[in-house]
């Protein structure tokens, strides 16, 4: 007879590191990593299902800038977005995806990734995102940015591109198109970058990893 000790731990989900392994070494050499068809189907399946569950009332327009300085700009930004709690069965899939990257990341760099949030944004025709970086140095702990594509089929002339720039002077960038099934993982303080109108509706997830800020015993609010 088998018995099992009853502490085991058995993980809910298992990923394949692959993907993982491949993130790690572009951060290490570039400290941005574009995996075009890299994120698993199952997981871009599960965020599919989550945000076609949702209605507009879910949604609510985004701001830029933290709490007190929290403001509306719709010159700057006119995508709409969900906060992802993983209260439903595909959020929590997703979030044990991002944090097994997580996982692998500080067991590997060792960049001491604490908490996560992400969130849906769903883009209409002709919103955009003008560029920015996600954290400034010395304010927030932002320090990886992860982005996500659920968009079935998206073509060239459609728009919508993610243009990632490699630093502040930098004007050319490089072109991700917002497919389905890539994804994008870059030094949040270090890229600026920028979400072109496009044609279609454009859904992406965009997510964040934090460091604890935690200061006197006073715990880092996860947001
Ligand atoms: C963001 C962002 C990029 C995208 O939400 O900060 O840059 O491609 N999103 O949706
Ligand atoms: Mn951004």
């Amino acid at each position: 007879m088998n018995i099992e000790p009853l502490n085991r731990y058995k993980p809910l989900y298992v990923f394949d590191e692959e993907v993982f392994e491949n993130v790690v070494s572009d951060l290490v050499s570039d400290g941005v990593s574009i995996q075009k068809g890299g994120m698993p189907s199952f997981v871009t399946q599960a965020l599919i299902e989550c945000q076609g569950a949702l209605s507009s009332n879910h949604y609510s327009h985004a701001g830029i800038g933290r709490a007190d300085k929290f403001q509306h700009a719709s010159k700057i930004r006119g995508d709409e977005i969900c906060w992802i709690t993983g209260e439903s069965e595909q959020g929590a899939l997703w979030l044990a995806w991002c944090e097994a990257l997580k996982t692998y990341i500080n067991k590997t760099l060792f960049m001491g990734l604490f908490s996560f949030e992400s969130h849906f944004a769903c883009y209409s025709p002709g919103k955009y995102y003008k560029r920015h970086v996600d954290a400034f140095r010395g304010q927030g702990n932002r320090v990886l940015s992860l982005v996500t594509y659920l968009n079935e089929s998206w073509q060239p002339q459609d728009g919508g591109e993610l243009i990632l720039y490699a630093n502040d002077n930098d004007i050319n960038g490089i072109s991700v198109l917002p497919e389905k099934g890539t994804f994008v993982v870059f030094l949040s303080e270090k890229f600026p970058h920028e979400v072109l109108p496009s044609t279609r509706e454009r859904h992406s997830v965009a997510g964040w990893f934090r460091v604890n800020g935690s200061v006197n015993d006073n715990i880092d609010p996860p947001k």
